[in-house]
């Protein structure tokens, strides 16, 4: 059975001030231990979390990496840079950055290989826009972004597949649990087509508008594996109780 993960991606929000607050709440949850939960802070933070997290069953992941090595990159973050700091998790081809950073499948792809490389787990996001959607895309955009990153860097059984669906992301518009669960499972059987021995291992989260009032429904579908959140995960009390929806 595959143990469910919760991972709250902060975006570019925080503050010394507002993290200390927000974690003070998250580590001590009570399901921790029976839910896996990754805190994705901004690069400034990692470190400074780390240590708020260290010995606690809540792991360190960022939101993203270079696609390069280090060396002559102004502005860029390794992977090894964040392996460095005892990150275990790093969140690749988000919606925000493909849409606003113009990162395509073959930059995502460059990005996981280093993340792999560096001894890091991806989070690999996928999903369509709102317009992908109602031309009767959704399927096809989804699962060919997935392909993109699977069939050029060999995937292993611990990685894991977030479905974000664009329109569903900070709207409040939430996946219903069968559109979701059919887009989970079609991954799955994607994933099962060319490696068929991790098809079942392999974890695949929902994103978009996740609340403590929707989670329950949402985990409770077969081929929904726990939830990478976004404005919920800034609020220590919503955050944990959808880590406590989480428990089987
Ligand atoms: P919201 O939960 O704010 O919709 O964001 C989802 C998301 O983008 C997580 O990566």
């Amino acid at each position: 059975m595959r143990k469910k993960l919760i991972a709250g991606n902060w975006k570019s929000n925080g503050s010394l001030e507002l993290n200390k607050a927000l974690l003070e709440g998250i580590v001590g949850a009570k399901a921790l231990g029976s839910v896996d939960v990754v805190v994705c802070p901004p690069f400034p933070y990692l470190q400074s979390v780390g240590n708020v997290i260290s010995g606690s069953m809540v792991e360190l992941g960022a939101q993203n990496c270079s696609a390069t090595e280090e060396g002559a990159y102004t502005g860029e973050v390794s992977a090894r840079m964040c392996a460095d700091i005892k990150c275990s998790w790093v969140i690749v081809g988000h919606s925000e950055r493909r849409a606003l950073y113009a990162e395509n499948d073959e930059i995502i792809a460059r990005k996981v290989k280093r993340v792999v490389d560096s001894g890091l787990t991806p989070i690999l996001c996928v999903g369509e826009t709102l317009e992908e959607r109602e031309s009767g895309q959704a399927e096809e955009v989804t699962l060919k972004q997935l392909d993109a990153v699977f069939l050029s860097v060999q995937p292993h059984e611990s990685w894991v597949v977030a479905y974000e669906p664009v329109w569903a992301i900070g709207t409040g518009k939430t996946a219903s649990p069968d559109d979701a669960q059919s887009m989970h499972k079609a991954l799955r059987n994607n994933i099962r087509k060319h490696f068929p021995q991790i098809a079942d291992k392999i974890r695949i989260l929902y994103g978009g508008s996740v609340k403590s009032s929707n989670a329950k429904e949402l985990f409770s579908m077969p081929d929904v594996d726990g939830a990478l959140v976004g404005g919920a995960s800034l609020v220590s009390e919503e955050f944990v109780s959808i880590i406590e929806a989480a428990v089987e």
